[in-house]
């Protein structure tokens, strides 16, 4: 993945479509879409791997997945492996994101998740969020936490391999009015950034750091340019080829 520069914009289309042929579609539709100076990455259902992959024709889109199991091979029925996720050329795996949290994944699993992608050669994406805010700042606490047991084990040199996705729960599927403010998103990047660097070392200052939760093509460009984040995650509109191409086009359009 070729984002030290460029903003990265993930596609997570979660359980969606229903079918090859309307994944088919749909990769074609947001490899159209794609824009030089940004790097996208499209992540379908693991059974469409294959078939999104080679609709990615463009040098500035790639293939992503949404889960990954922390073993090579063996006997663990219904898990995909990592090494089976690069023979399709995935160069990029989401991790921890909140829907798998929520159907019983923990710090631990995830953190042997990240170790086998960094191992492997693809670029983790680790999901952080909180449920919900309060005024005395506990979600701070709660975020440091989940960053930090999702990294355990984790090299300090290899952190700066991984690309952490805030994504408060809250925001999640929301419409674009829901999502944080620019200057809020700010103060986390902020924060996020300083739990790595106490943690692991000023070396680890540049770590890219995205946001995702009700990404929309009205609210993009704050988020980056005011944010200061380093790219966005965008769940349910990333499956409106018109809308994610608008939210390409904002963040492309950014100095
Ligand atoms: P959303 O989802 O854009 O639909 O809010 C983001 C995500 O869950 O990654």
């Amino acid at each position: 993945m070729n984002t030290k520069t460029k903003k990265i914009i993930i596609a997570n289309w979660k359980m969606n479509p229903l079918t090859i042929k309307e994944a088919e579609a749909l990769g074609k539709e947001t490899n159209r879409a794609a824009q030089k100076n940004i790097e996208t990455v499209v992540c379908p259902p693991a059974p469409f791997l294959g078939v999104v992959g080679k609709t990615l024709k463009s040098k500035s889109i790639s293939l992503g997945a949404q889960n990954v199991y922390g073993e090579k091979s063996g006997a663990f029925t219904g898990e995909i492996s990592v090494p089976m996720l690069k023979s399709f050329g995935v160069a990029v795996t989401i991790v921890g994101h909140s829907e798998r949290r929520a159907l019983g994944e923990n710090d631990q699993d995830v953190a042997s998740k990240v170790k086998a992608l960094v191992a492997g050669g693809i670029t983790p994406v680790l999901c952080i969020g909180e449920h919900t805010r309060d005024d005395g700042g506990a979600y701070l606490e709660v975020l440091k936490n989940q960053l930090l047991q999702s990294l355990s084990g984790i090299a300090a040199a290899a952190v700066k391999k991984v690309v952490i996705a805030y994504e408060p729960i809250w925001a999640i599927g929301k419409t674009g009015d829901d999502a944080i403010t620019g200057r809020h998103l700010h103060e986390i990047v902020i924060f996020i950034r300083k739990v790595l660097v106490d943690t692991y070392g000023k070396s680890n200052k540049d770590v890219r750091i995205i946001y995702g939760g009700a990404v929309a093509p009205e609210n993009a460009h704050e988020l980056i340019a005011e944010g200061m984040v380093d790219g966005l995650l965008v769940g349910h509109l990333s499956l409106k080829p018109k809308q994610f191409s608008q939210i390409l086009a904002s963040t492309a359009a950014l100095k």
